[in-house]
């Protein structure tokens, strides 16, 4: 529903600024406005720039038309992993998705909502507590038992199991691929593919002293068994990770140890 907002806007039926935005070049957004009772989409008009990031539209609409627009973001630049959404229905990192690669037809319009399987905190930000507390129910945790005085572990990196570890080290937390989870949207209590991912990681750190209570963690109700390998973490990871591979890995790693009598 298009609704007249502040500055102004009273007669409107969308929310514009006109000190940069033209016309002719306007974006149009529409987004979801509201908290955890309910919501609303709410359009709004930004300038065209060239080169702009889904990221560099949203902090324009709060900077110049609705200063009451919630949303996270920290770095900028793709590493903290906090500015992610729902763009135009698919969940992606919006400090590093350009506009033009999102946009919809000759339309030009974005559409963005908070995370998918997430509760809404309020407009565009999700409370991320059951997304982080899936990592420790996954014991995605180091556990070490070396001491500062100790010499540091020393692990060829291309060892089978380092590689393994590396392929999935670069996660960032920004939950796209909680997001994009169908399993998790049916299954609420599934860990997740970040969650497994970390969990697989430190199976593989050869210095990590928690392995039995991850095995079990891991292969526990919710545990990697849920996955049906959809893939739909791999395909909207935007560091190109795998999570889905390193369920797969998990899986094996647990049904061997139930064929040894471990679990
Ligand atoms: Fe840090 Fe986007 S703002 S990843």
């Amino acid at each position: 529903m298009l609704r007249a907002r502040r500055r102004g806007a009273t007669t409107t039926t969308t929310a514009t600024a006109t000190a940069t935005a033209t016309a002719t070049n306007d974006l149009r957004v529409r987004i979801r406005r509201g908290d955890q009772s309910g919501g609303e989409m709410v359009c709004y008009r930004a300038p065209r720039r060239a080169h702009q990031t889904v990221l560099d539209v949203v902090t324009w609409i709060q900077r110049n038309v609705e200063p009451g627009l919630s949303y996270r973001f920290s770095c900028r630049v793709g590493m903290c992993g906090s500015c992610a959404m729902m763009v135009n229905g698919m969940p992606r990192w919006t400090c590093r998705t350009h506009v033009k690669d999102v946009l919809r037809g000759a339309r030009a319009e974005l559409e963005l909502a908070p995370l998918r399987n997430l509760p809404v905190i309020k407009d565009l930000v999700c409370d991320m507590s059951d997304f982080f507390g899936k990592w420790q129910r996954a014991e995605g945790r180091f556990h070490g038992a070396a001491g500062r005085h100790d010499p540091v572990a020393r692990i060829a990196p291309h060892d089978p199991r380092r590689a393994a570890a590396d392929a999935g080290i670069e996660c960032i937390n920004c939950a796209v691929c909680h997001a994009a989870c169908d399993v998790v949207a049916s299954h609420p209590g599934y860990l997740g593919p970040a969650a497994l991912n970390r969990a697989w990681t430190l199976m593989n750190d050869a210095r990590d002293t928690a392995q039995p209570q991850r095995l079990r963690a891991v292969s526990a109700d919710g545990g990697c068994q849920n996955c049906h390998s959809q893939q739909g973490c791999a395909r909207y990871c935007p560091l190109q990770l795998a999570p889905a591979r390193s369920i797969a890995g998990i899986k094996k790693t647990v049904a061997r140890a139930v064929l040894a009598g471990r679990l």
